[in-house]
């Protein structure tokens, strides 16, 4: 048993105990019909040695009593599905709590390489199936267990000689049960990873079906998808095929057991070593004990897959989360932010930072440049702990973030994404991040101080409108004026712009220049750039090249220079985009122009 599952049902102890205590005595009260009746036919019905009047009487109290037992049978089997269910449903409501709140708190790496679809099934399928525990498998299986073990009791005793005839047949029993078992756990485990695998591609490809249209990879897809479903099939069928096969060879030696004993029961009733009634019995009871035997298979997938849910769900648990709060220090003052020879990596050794020295500083726009994929995210992924750097140090005011307070030291830091992500909810909603005590004024500020104000207050609902999933039904440029509003109003010591502007039109675009430039007078305003018009008035730049700075400096001192910035800035140039003019061009950044100029292979730019 799983510790972390056994944590759960401690809390719930004595609703456990209980319900197995009703199931046990439902057991043994299940047992007794068969032998009340036993006792009516030989006792009373073909006992011709008692007077009439006893017999009749005797017939009665039988009548009465069968009654009663099967009265709180049903009572007991009522109360315990009750409690169990009760009991399973309380503790997967609690998993499932608790397993959220431990997936928000998983570091951004666990993220990285998991898929969404998989976190989602584990939350909801996964924990539904451990109900199935508590209801089926605690309830039937320990009910069957003190069944089986009555009945053989109940069956030496009514009768060893026939129960000997029998042995045969219950031997077989035994074989195919266990034969059976060791098939139905292996396919069972192939299908199983089938099914996720069916689920992963779906989730991936439904969520990028724009892309999946748009360059006519449907024929590619519809066969990949066949293919994997064709696997799942076969292997379904040949599960089929076994549970096919398992049920009725039970039914089969059921049906034999039963012949066995009338025709060996028959010879002992007419020798008068058994009574008609004891024969009765014993059919019955071997009904009762195949009973559970035919449901073997069914009860067993249950059984099995709330267990290998219980192992995934694990899993997930066993992945440590961040720890919150760890640091002391809450406040960042004038939010000077430094690298000291940071080092990073996703994975492995794969360095995509490699030595990072920098110092930002509030009071004018501190720019980051650079061609895809040198850094730049990463770089300002590490300043609020998304991802934590293998070696060197990033200091906020000369105190290292891992011993800032996380929860202070994120809110603290405003990011605005190269993508950004919305929530179903309202503009408004999304501006000030569902907390329903910044006033809707505060936000309307906010946003007119990014020129976003008069955009959606075109919108039918103004900023009332409904965002949809992820924001789909916004243009990226609206996606990005929501996501800087957010940092505004936050009004964070430390503001960080992955591209922030890259999809705004360059009009809208030299305004929101000017409110980071009001904004960056005190506070640390770090911008990775794109466009001219942004670095060439920044106060600092820093130059990445494949995870090291490799020139730092204004506009004019780094052209001088003729390096890496003096190459970015006339590959730029030769793409189209003219110093001076460049606010007449819209949306070109210095990714696109690259792409444009070298065909997009950016492992070519690079080495220029
Ligand atoms: N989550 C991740 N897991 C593994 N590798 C990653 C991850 N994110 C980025 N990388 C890799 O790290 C390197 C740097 O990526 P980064 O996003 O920092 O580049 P960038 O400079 O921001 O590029 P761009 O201008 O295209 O945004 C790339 O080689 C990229 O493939
Ligand atoms: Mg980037």
């Amino acid at each position: 048993m799983k510790k972390w599952l056994l944590k759960y049902m401690k809390d719930h102890a004595w609703l456990i105990t209980l319900s197995i205590v009703i199931v046990v005595i439902s057991a043994l009260v299940d047992i007794m019909p068969p032998y009340i009746v036993k006792d009516a036919i030989d006792g009373y019905i073909t006992n011709t040695s008692l007077p009439k009047a006893e017999r009749l009487q005797g017939v009665s109290k039988d009548a009465f009593l069968f009654l009663a037992v099967i009265s709180s049978s049903f009572l007991l089997n009522f109360l315990s599905l009750y409690i169990s269910s009760y009991t399973g449903a309380k503790i997967v409501y609690e998993i499932r709590r608790d397993l959220f709140d431990h997936v928000l708190n998983l570091p951004m790496s666990f993220f990285d390489k998991t898929h969404s679809g998989v976190i989602t099934t584990r939350i909801t399928n996964d924990t539904q199936n451990l109900m199935e525990f508590f209801t089926t498998v605690v309830t039937s299986l320990v009910k069957d267990a003190f069944l089986i073990v009555g009945i053989i009791f109940m069956l030496v005793k009514l009768s060893s000689i026939l129960l000997l005839h029998l042995s045969p047949v219950l031997v077989l029993v035994v074989i195919v049960t266990v034969v059976f078992r060791k098939y139905a756990r292996r396919i069972y485990n192939i299908i199983r990873s089938n099914i996720a695998k069916i689920n992963a591609f779906l989730a991936e490809h439904i969520a990028g079906m724009t892309v999946v249209q748009a360059f006519e990879v449907r024929e590619i897809k519809k066969k990949e998808f066949r293919d994997i479903t064709q696997e799942y099939y076969e292997n379904a069928i040949k599960q089929l095929k076994l549970f096919g096969f398992f049920r009725p060879s039970i039914d089969w030696l059921y049906s034999f057991g039963i012949a066995l004993i009338v025709w060996f029961g028959a010879r002992y009733v007419y020798n008068q070593r058994i009574g008609i009634g004891t024969l009765f019995a014993f059919a019955s009871y071997l009904d009762m004990f195949f009973s559970p035997i035919r449901d073997f298979a069914e009860k067993f997938d249950i059984a099995q897959n709330s267990l290998a849910s219980a192992d995934k769900i694990e899993r997930i648990l066993k992945n440590e989360r961040e720890e919150l709060g760890r640091g002391g220090r809450k406040h960042v003052e004038k939010g000077i932010v430094e690298f000291k020879d940071v080092w990073f990596a996703y994975e492995d050794e794969n360095w995509v930072l490699k030595g990072i020295n920098a110092r930002f500083e509030p009071g004018g726009l501190n720019a980051i440049v650079g061609e895809t994929g040198a850094g730049k995210t990463s770089m300002l992924s590490l300043l609020n702990l998304t991802y934590i750097p293998q070696k060197g140090d990033i200091l906020i005011d000369g105190t290292r973030v891992h011993d800032y307070d996380l929860l202070e030291l994120r809110r603290q830091i405003a990011v605005v994404p190269q993508e950004v992500i919305l929530f179903s909810g309202t503009i408004l909603d999304n501006v000030r991040l569902f907390d329903e005590s910044i006033p809707e004024e505060k936000v309307e500020e906010a946003l007119k101080k990014v020129h976003a104000l008069e955009v959606f207050q075109k919108f039918p609902e103004g900023i009332k409108t409904k965002v949809t999933e992820r924001g789909g039904n916004l243009s990226a440029g609206e996606r990005q004026l929501i996501a800087l509003a957010r940092a505004v109003l936050f009004d964070a010591k430390i503001l960080v712009l992955d591209e922030a502007t890259a999809s705004i039109d360059t009009a809208t675009e030299a305004r929101i220049q000017q409110t980071l430039f009001e904004l960056a007078k005190d506070r640390n305003v770090i911008t990775i750039a794109h466009r001219l018009s942004t670095v060439k008035d920044a106060k600092v730049i820093f130059v990445v090249h494949e995870g090291r700075i490799v020139e730092v400096g204004k506009h004019e001192e780094l052209l001088k220079k003729k390096g890496f910035y003096h190459r970015l800035y006339s590959k730029l140039k030769e793409g189209g985009e003219e110093v001076g003019k460049v606010e007449d061009r819209a949306d070109r950044s210095w990714q696109d122009s690259a792409k444009k100029t070298f065909g997009g292979t950016m492992e070519e730019f690079g080495n220029i």
